[in-house]
């Protein structure tokens, strides 16, 4: 995609932005964003309408998908739109108040990364244009589950994962974040299920039955970024939170996400109170059945959640906080491209630690931050030095490869650091009032040092230097002066860890009858490299680990179990493997099964058995892990 401008088109997009300056015309290289074919300084994308059928004995969203444009640049007759797999049977497009007539179009070799570049012949006066598709039974957006791959058990279950690029994979359409659009749908499900979309709908309206389908419509007013369109059909209820909160899941897991989430009102108020009005009307969650890649992802106005965190204590909601969060963070104000996604997550993770200080105190804040610290490190050693930084070069990489740690757990550590320097109130001022010059807008990390510049370094010059910024930015690891989270809950676990692990202290001995989730983690993270088997067992006696019902917490003790090969706790592990989708928590653990030629063939043996439960990206790193075959 050509350079383009962030305050330009978002300008266009939304009700009474900025107009264009000098300056912004003057866009840094930065902005380009090498993951879209798209070409929206050419013709923009300003809304679009979805006419689709929800097919799962095909695997398939089937219709079309009308974008309604706007022209940039004048005497260009191409539009270009970023698609992968998808069959397109016609293209059509129409004048203001005209019928649809096909136009001719092309389709170019797919990129194994990009997808495939859709040329569509645009005629002059083209205010329109239908493409009737059909996303491929593969779609690397898209997961469909049978029934017996659901909570339920009765019905099937589809569900879209459309960050980074792949909402090209269900919708042809311009797929960069630089493009806001407002969207509209008629959605066509088999009768006995539920559509919801990350838009506005009525919960309570009873769905229109044609025939054997059941149709929804869907209403999104605000122009978001593509990667924020989302979609799930499957057998849902809805329950309330509060006026503004509710719940959507599979009836069975209704109750227990309703009790575990019962906080998400008063982290709304608290984030308002923090950083301004929340934006998007409705704030739901969406519960999906285990195998979704995520922990959870910000779709507006409806947060899709794994059911991976449902731990009966709340000791897993900072989750919510998170995606929450990114309802300012990323939704409101958007990166520029895959390669500042820093400054989605970044600022996102910092305030998700605010949310969880306000509602949770300040103790429970800071474990959360050094177990952050605690990932980070383990994140930066996985990968090379120059790697080590919140703008990797990511042209002619997969976003999806270069997922790590470094965005969120650097990125917030920048942020907690200039808290630090220029002090909460000076601070939260200036993190309100980013949200606010940014809103609907996407910015590029050059955007975010020159705003950083004007708005905190030049007004209270003596607290940082503006090569510090620059230091963080684009020098590999953590400053010298990076604040270190300290927390004295922490520091008394990290004594009975030492006790233990030193043999000065029985596992029965330990006192950790007051520890949350929390402390179990940072206890566990901390064991040796290679706990002995003598360790392992005392530990899984006294605390009965392998049937511990916290994921994280099995999480960590399983990696242990693997390093020392503690046998026992095996078959948890396949059990684990089996019903658990979610990168994060599964990965990491054929990674280390893959280290010695004995378990990897018993990994492999696992993972087929556990493949048909998985989304194509846990597949996809699973396979990489195991250095099994890739078909593409
Ligand atoms: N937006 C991300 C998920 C994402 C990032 C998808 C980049 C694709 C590309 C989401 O908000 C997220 O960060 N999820 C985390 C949650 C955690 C940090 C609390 C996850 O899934 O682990
Ligand atoms: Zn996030």
């Amino acid at each position: 995609m050509k350079a383009l401008l962030p305050l330009f088109v978002a300008g266009l997009a939304t009700v009474g932005a900025a107009s264009i300056g000098a300056a912004e015309l003057n866009r840094d290289v930065h902005a380009r964003d090498v993951h879209s074919y798209a070409e929206p300084d050419k013709v923009l994308t300003e809304h679009i309408h979805l006419d689709l059928d929800v097919d799962f004995a095909a695997k398939q969203l089937r219709g079309s998908a009308t974008l309604s444009l706007k022209r940039i640049a004048s005497g260009y007759d191409q539009l270009v739109l970023d698609t992968r797999a998808l069959t397109i049977s016609k293209v059509e497009t129409a004048a203001a108040n005209a019928p649809f007539q096909a136009t001719t179009f092309t389709l170019d070799k797919a990129d194994p990364i990009l997808g495939s570049a859709l040329r569509i012949l645009l005629p002059a006066d083209a205010k329109s244009v239908k493409i009737s598709y059909a996303s491929g039974p593969n779609a690397s957006g898209l997961q469909w589950l049978t029934p017996a791959q659901t909570a339920g058990k009765k019905q099937p279950f589809m569900f879209s994962q459309a960050q980074a690029i792949h909402a090209r994979s269900f919708i042809p359409l311009q797929d960069s974040p630089q493009v806001r659009v407002t969207y509209s749908a008629v959605v066509r499900t088999p009768k006995d299920l539920r559509a919801v979309m990350s838009a506005d709908f009525d919960a309570t309206a009873p769905a229109v039955i044609t025939g054997t389908s059941r149709e929804y419509r869907f209403k999104m007013p605000q122009a978001i970024p593509s990667y924020l369109i989302a979609i799930a059909a499957g057998d849902l209820a809805f329950k309330p939170m509060s006026a503004r909160t509710g719940v959507w899941a599979e009836p069975v897991t209704l109750d227990a996400a309703v009790k575990e989430f019962s906080d998400t009102e008063s982290m709304i108020v608290a984030t308002e109170k923090l950083y301004g009005p929340y934006a998007w009307g409705r704030y739901d969650l969406l519960i999906l059945p285990p195998s979704f890649p995520f922990g959870g992802m910000e779709n507006p106005r409806l947060s899709f959640i794994t059911p991976t965190v449902i731990a009966g204590d709340k000791s897993l909601v900072s989750l919510i906080a998170h995606e929450l969060a990114h309802s300012w963070s990323g939704n409101l104000v958007t990166n520029a491209t895959w390669r500042d996604l820093w400054l989605n997550e970044g600022f996102t993770t910092y305030v998700e630690n605010r949310i969880m200080e306000e509602l949770y105190g300040r103790d429970r804040a800071i474990m959360e931050q050094a177990l952050g610290r605690h990932d980070l490190l383990e994140d930066f050693a996985k990968v090379e030095e120059k790697e080590r930084i919140l703008t990797p070069d990511i042209s002619g990489r997969d976003p999806d490869d270069v997922f790590s740690r470094i965005p969120y757990d650097k990125g917030a550590a920048l942020l907690f650091y200039l808290e630090d320097k220029f002090g909460r109130n000076k601070f939260d001022d200036f993190v309100k009032g980013y949200f606010a010059a940014y809103k609907f807008k996407t910015l590029t990390t050059e955007d975010f040092v020159t705003y950083v510049d004007k708005e905190l370094i030049k007004k209270y010059p003596r607290a940082i230097k503006p090569a510090k910024l620059k230091e963080w930015i684009y020098q590999p690891g953590l400053p010298d002066d990076a604040s270190q989270p300290q927390s004295p809950a922490f520091a008394a676990v990290d004594e009975q860890l030492a006790a233990f692990v030193t043999g000065k202290k029985a596992a029965a001995t330990l006192q950790t009858q007051k520890w949350t989730t929390h402390e179990w983690l940072r206890f566990l993270n901390g064991l040796p490299d290679k706990p002995t088997l003598a360790q392992m067992q005392a530990l899984d006696r006294a605390f009965k680990l392998s049937q511990n019902g916290n994921n994280e917490i099995v999480h960590v003790w399983l990696r242990a179990a693997i390093r020392s090969d503690y046998k026992v706790a095996f078959p948890r592990l396949e059990q684990y493997l089996i019903s658990i989708g979610r990168r994060k928590l599964v990965i990491p653990l054929y990674k280390l099964l893959a280290q010695t030629p004995a378990n990897k063939t018993w990994a492999i043996e696992i993972f087929k058995k556990a493949e048909p439960g998985y989304h194509p990206l846990t597949i996809g790193s699973a396979k990489k892990e195991l250095m099994m075959q890739q078909e593409n």
